[in-house]
């Protein structure tokens, strides 16, 4: 390029080169490397071009844009402005040349490759690439001296215009393609899906820029959806609904035990899903008012047994050692397949399930929280029945998953109910006077605030959620009300009547009641189940330290519903997750579906996940001997064996040695004996 040629700067990218006057706008960018999209093939139809020229002085720049750096808006802007209406100051890139020295501004939705902003500081954006793009395009019309095809013709001009060899067609959109072809006069815009040999599974007549993607987690106890526009990555719509297996069993287990005792009952199961599922892409379409003909791709993320429900598979294998997997290959699928009623030749992309314990919801947390891209040693938890634990960082890492069982979501306490208004969720309870203070789901107020009695009788006091007997556990622990053992004290022991006589152990009186509500206490059974759960999470994460080689982690990333709402600092009093720092403990919110939606929003993050789970070290708990000797030292609060010295820095833990009340005096006074 000659020196006086003009000069074009592109902003926000700050590429810049010479161009030879008359060179489209569309032409610099791509030529310079800069992101300027294109769905139209330059026909002034799609406005996927935009740019914001600016004119005058740039300093910054050294140089000065004059008023006719551009070439005039043609008939070809003035049309689009006219019909469709473009920006002030804005463009077309694929119309505009340029004439002499020139500053352009690449809107954010001109991008091909925008990013899509996530709140958490410490995790990447994502890079827009989804596997499906529009291609709008004209074909050229049957003539009698050619004998070619409508297809024939539509997959050359295609090909033509993205400058592809080979060019596939999915066989549900032939019935409909010749009456697209006339309807769009000869002009219609195609869906191409990129994963795989390149497909056109969407048609359209004349232009059409509405394109959406759905990525789902499959839980085994909820299934939640969230309905995602390709073209900016914003979800337009979320939403969730039980999984109708639960009718067959309530955890994983139960529900291989279903498809074991019953002929037929796996396939029963796999209808339930894919009902629901139909039932959900029905809600979210109608909340977004969108076409589910407009839902072109779609990713599914699940533990293994939900996955091979969905896929029809039989779960029989997992139900057993050695937990075989039919597959744990990433699937790629058409959703018709599956019956799924999205568009008629729409994808679905499954993440690949790590191992037989460990699912694709884990394989999406990595892709979301990235580990193996972590200077720092991270151990992410996602707390669920079952907890899934990943560990490691940039050199490796390794992966288990642990029998925590469903004491964290409320079952199996007591007073435990899911976290919904009327449960306590925050729970204080005074060092000296051992005398609690609580809040419930549903309002501000302190129980010990004026006002409270109105609040819960909106809300009601129903009783304690997951996070909420993760706090009051950590807090009796903190006022001496629990011992290291895990037992309560007796009234005398602990200097409160609040411990009361329950059977052969004491409970705890949270609430005493009133006329509405019913007295909720926390009983030693249920200090038990807390123990027992924390103790094979905390034991899955030190077995992954023990292979990895280390003591500590440099930081703990919580994942799930469960780990959203959890305090850091109670957590680590009742020694559920490794002594860090507590600004070093983040919550991810629901890393699954944040991984599934990674994984619907750039194609790249496909191949990604599958290269990293492919790497990932397999750790399987039941078969570990030292699995059973960490879960025995973490049943105490925190730890009998790590000594959580970080923690204990930060926070009082007493230890006083209860009797737990039940055996007696004489057995209590015995037992006291025998740990002196
Ligand atoms: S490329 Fe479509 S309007 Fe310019």
């Amino acid at each position: 390029m000659a020196d006086t040629d003009p000069l074009v700067i592109f902003t926000p990218s700050g590429k810049r080169g010479r161009v030879a006057p008359g060179t489209k706008v569309l032409d610099a960018a791509r030529s310079l490397g800069v992101d300027l999209d294109s769905v139209c093939g330059r026909r002034g139809v799609c406005s996927k071009c935009q740019v914001a020229p600016s004119f005058g002085a740039h300093a910054k720049h050294g140089i000065t844009v004059a008023e006719d750096a551009l070439s005039p808006v043609n008939a070809v802007e003035e049309r689009y402005d006219r019909v469709r209406g473009l920006k002030p100051g804005r463009r077309l890139g694929c119309q505009a040349e340029i004439l002499g020295d020139v500053v352009i501004d690449v809107p954010p939705e001109s991008q091909v490759h925008k990013q899509v902003v996530r709140k958490r500081a410490e995790v990447r954006d994502i890079v827009l690439d989804p596997a499906v793009r529009l291609h709008y395009v004209e074909v050229p019309e049957p003539d009698m001296h050619s004998a070619t095809g409508d297809l024939e013709r539509l997959l050359a001009a295609l090909k033509a215009e993205m400058g592809l060899e080979a060019l596939g067609f999915d066989g549900a959109l032939l019935p409909s393609l010749q009456k697209t072809l006339r309807t769009g006069k000869w002009a219609v815009t195609a869906a191409i899906h990129r994963d795989g040999p390149p497909t056109v599974i969407g048609l359209w007549p004349g232009f059409h820029e509405a394109a959406f993607g759905l990525a789902v987690d499959i839980g085994s106890t909820t299934i939640a959806g969230h309905l995602t526009d390709l073209a900016s990555g914003e979800v337009v719509a979320s939403s969730g609904l039980m999984n109708p297996q639960i009718r067959y069993g309530e955890d994983v287990m139960s529900r291989v035990s279903h498809a074991m005792m019953n002929e037929g009952g796996a396939a029963e199961m796999t209808a339930a899903v894919r009902e629901g599922l139909n039932g959900l892409i029905a809600t979210l379409v109608g909340a977004a008012g969108i076409a589910a003909g407009d839902i072109l791709d779609s990713t599914f993320v699940m533990n293994p047994v939900m996955h091979h429900l969905f896929l029809g598979l039989d779960p029989y294998e997992l139900g057993q050692a050695p937990f075989a997997l039919a597959t744990g290959a990433a699937q790629r699928l058409r959703a018709a397949d599956l019956g799924l009623a999205l568009a008629p030749a729409a994808r679905v992309y499954i993440l690949p399930l790590i191992a037989g314990h460990v699912g694709a919801d884990a394989a999406a947390v990595a892709l979301s929280e990235a580990p193996h891209k972590s200077d720092e040693l991270v151990l992410v938890v996602d707390v669920g029945t079952n907890a899934e634990i990943l560990l490691g960082d940039k050199t490796g890492v390794l992966a288990c998953s642990s029998p925590t069982g469903p004491a964290f979501e409320g079952a199996q306490i007591s007073a435990g109910q899911r976290a919904a208004p009327g449960a306590i969720e925050r729970v204080e309870i005074d060092p000296v006077t051992r005398e609690p203070r609580f809040q419930v789901i549903g309002s501000d107020l302190w129980s010990d605030d004026p006002g409270f009695a109105e609040a819960i009788a909106g809300t009601g006091l129903t009783g304690i959620c997951g996070s909420g007997i993760i706090e009051v556990m950590a807090e009796m622990r903190m006022a001496g009300i629990v011992d290291a053992k895990g037992l309560i004290g007796t009234a005398e022991e602990t200097g409160t009547p609040r411990c009361i006589a329950d059977g052969r152990t004491q409970a705890y009186v949270l609430w005493a009641g009133d006329d509405a509500h019913p007295r909720i206490t926390v009983t030693n059974g249920d200090i038990r189940a807390i123990q027992m759960a924390k103790a094979a999470l905390y034991a899955g994460a030190r077995l992954l330290m023990d292979k990895r080689g280390v003591d500590h982690v440099d930081r703990v990333v919580l994942a799930g519903a469960f780990g959203a709402h959890i305090s850091a600092r109670h957590a680590m009093v009742l020694g559920m997750i490794p002594d860090v720092p507590l600004d070093k403990v983040a919550s991810a919110g629901n890393a699954a579906g944040t991984g599934a939606r990674i994984a619907l929003l750039n194609i790249g993050a496909r191949a990604e996940i599958e290269r990293v789970v492919g790497e990932i070290e397999k750790v399987e708990t039941a078969i570990e001997p030292r699995f059973q000797e960490h879960f025995v030292a973490a049943t105490a609060l925190p730890n009998s064996a790590d000594p959580f010295t970080g923690l204990r820095a930060l926070v009082p833990l007493p230890e006083p040695h209860f009797s737990g009340g039940g055996a007696g005096e004489e057995g209590g006074r015995r037992r006291r004996r025998k740990r002196d």
